[in-house]
């Protein structure tokens, strides 16, 4: 791989420990998949924020790369972490609260923004062919697919070290030529609603393996619905970005899909794991919701009440909450918990004595089983609000 004459210096230690360590992170990446330089990145994006996923070994290796000097050099923004401030973090042991608390402190003095959230492109939508280091596997879908920008699926490592030398190695989707549709799936069913979005995600992630698909038959969908799509898509399978085309359009030769109808209800169906209808947790905000799913939820729940007995949590960043305070208000007079920082994924459910969570997301329907070891309920937003408040 080819280095300028300053990241030789950084790569020859002459910049101190942590700069080299992230180098020949970069360089250890960009040979394995023949890269042949490093390219600058406009943002960085960590996941493994969580102490729930994290453990302790990558804690002592943050500490050493903060003792040593390490510092960001770009915008480099956090997933979420394993509670909040204000609900969450009182009803956890002390002792995992701390162990938590010193990974952000972490974070925070290496220069991370304490954004704790799945969706940094609310924060600042990335430009158009911007190159991103992002971690997230959702976010990385939706910002190569929807907003256009440029970035490969990073592990939590290869960010922090993307972060922290400000590059990263040029292969696989930051080359134009890895971002061509190999598949032409063509959709034979009209998407109604998230969940349809989400179990096209699972659906196609399952056939497609890495293979890009140019996706025919999806009129008008909102970025919501898209974002249900990426972060499905991206559960399943690696594939790191979609193309949409009007079905009239003509696409070259490739190998050819189709999704009907009952492959979407046969998805839809095994990714609920009981027949109950009565969650323990009605869990909205998988990814972290947008200022018009918040708008949303307040319109479905305005003069309604969770039922006791059940949870209502939606999760959304810090700053679309304090975006959205007036329908804030109205989602909490319903008894719900707007939660920011973390998601029922990330927090430790089990020890809060949930057994079966319900949820629009099929990201969530898909880990929480393993995850949060609870039986799921995969249903649409307004039936998701309907059992909360009604039963
Ligand atoms: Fe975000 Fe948690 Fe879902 S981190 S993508 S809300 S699993």
């Amino acid at each position: 791989m080819f280095l300028t004459k300053d990241e030789e210096r950084i790569y020859e230690g002459e910049c101190g420990w942590a700069n080299q360590i992230c180098m020949k992170i970069l360089v250890h990446l960009g040979e394995l998949f023949n890269a042949t330089k490093l390219i600058s990145i406009n943002s960085a994006h960590v996941s493994g924020v969580s102490y729930k996923t994290l453990g302790d070994a990558p804690t002592e290796f943050l500490k050493a790369l903060l003792d040593a000097g390490g510092k960001v050099k770009v915008r480099a923004t956090l997933n979420p972490q394993s509670f909040d401030n204000e609900y969450l973090s009182k009803r956890l042991d002390e002792d995992l609260r701390r162990k938590q608390w010193n990974v952000l402190r972490l974070f925070e003095k290496m220069g991370f923004m304490p954004s704790f959230t799945c969706t940094p492109y609310y924060l600042e939508e990335p430009t158009q062919g911007a190159h991103l280091a992002w971690a997230e596997s959702s976010a990385v879908v939706y910002a190569n697919s929807v907003i256009g920008a440029w970035t490969n699926r990073e592990g939590g490592p290869s960010a922090l070290a993307a972060a922290i030398v400000g590059k990263t190695p040029d292969y696989g989707i930051h080359k134009s030529e890895n971002r061509q549709p190999k598949v032409l799936v063509t959709l034979k069913t009209r998407l109604q609603n998230e969940t349809e979005f989400g179990a096209l995600g699972i659906c196609l992630g399952n056939i497609l393996e890495d293979k890009i698909p140019v996706i025919q038959g999806i009129k008008n969908a909102s970025k919501e619905n898209l974002k249900q799509l990426s972060a499905a898509l991206a559960t399943m399978g690696m594939i790191n970005m979609f193309h949409l085309k009007d079905a009239s359009a003509k696409v070259k030769k490739l190998e050819k899909i189709t999704i009907e109808d009952k492959d979407l209800r046969k998805t839809i169906e095994n990714l609920s794991t009981t027949s109950k209808s009565k969650p323990d947790l009605v869990f909205i905000g998988c990814p972290h919701c947008s200022l018009n799913e918040i708008k949303e939820i307040a319109y479905l729940i305005d003069g309604k009440k969770v039922k006791s007995g059940t949870e209502l949590w939606i999760c959304t960043s810090r700053h679309n909450k304090k975006k959205a305070e007036h329908y804030i208000k109205k989602i909490e007079r319903s008894g719900a918990h707007i939660i920011t920082d973390t998601c029922a994924v990330v927090t430790w459910t089990d020890k809060l004595g949930i057994k079966t969570i319900m949820t629009n997301s099929a990201k969530t329907a898909h880990y929480a089983p393993t995850l949060n070891k609870a039986e799921t309920i995969f249903a649409t937003l307004k039936k998701c609000i309907t059992t909360a408040t009604e039963g």
